[in-house]
């Protein structure tokens, strides 16, 4: 896979990290729409949520989001060497597997992602910077792939 060029993923993403919650929250809603069979997945204190806005509304998925922007964040430091995620990103891939998460979702995730960013940034959002962003995020899926392996 290409290397995802970093000046262009760091330019764009000082604009979305300049409000995490408000882009990740776009991200979300749109997960949602594409595939709402994810929603019975986030459960709080066995606590099912009723629907997509329920859910975007809860205080425990907000941190979530947080903690999705946050590891965007890491990864778009290091986006020169990611290989200094790699053990973190397959324990995170690990994690989800475990709660239930298909492997196959993380592709409608990235779609969810390039959506926000397109959103988020408009006309700036130009086909070397979605280019650097889907190089980039296929970068931090093969790593959390990892943990599916022996599926
Ligand atoms: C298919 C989409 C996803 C689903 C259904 C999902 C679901 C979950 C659930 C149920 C948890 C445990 C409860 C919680 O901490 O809120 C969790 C934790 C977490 N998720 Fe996700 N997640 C998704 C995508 C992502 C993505 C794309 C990232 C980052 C790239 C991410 C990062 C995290 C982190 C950092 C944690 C906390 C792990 C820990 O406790 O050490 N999630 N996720």
């Amino acid at each position: 896979m290409e290397r995802p060029e970093p000046e262009l993923i760091r330019q764009s993403w000082r604009t979305v990290s300049r409000n995490p919650l408000e882009h990740g929250t776009v991200l979300f809603a749109r997960l949602f729409a594409l595939e709402p069979s994810l929603l019975p997945l986030f459960q709080y204190s066995g606590r099912q949520f009723s629907s997509p806005e329920d859910c975007l509304s809860s205080p425990e998925f907000l941190d979530h989001i947080r903690k999705v922007m946050l590891v965007i964040d890491a990864a778009v430091t290091n986006v020169e060497d990611l290989s200094s995620l790699e053990e973190y990103l397959a324990s995170l891939g690990k994690k989800h597997r475990a709660v239930g998460v298909r492997l196959s979702s993380f592709s409608t995730v990235g779609e969810s992602l390039l959506y926000m960013l397109e959103r988020c940034l408009g006309p700036a959002f130009t086909p070397a910077t979605r280019a650097a962003w889907s190089q980039l995020y296929g970068a931090v899926v093969q790593a959390m792939s990892r943990g599916w392996d022996g599926e």
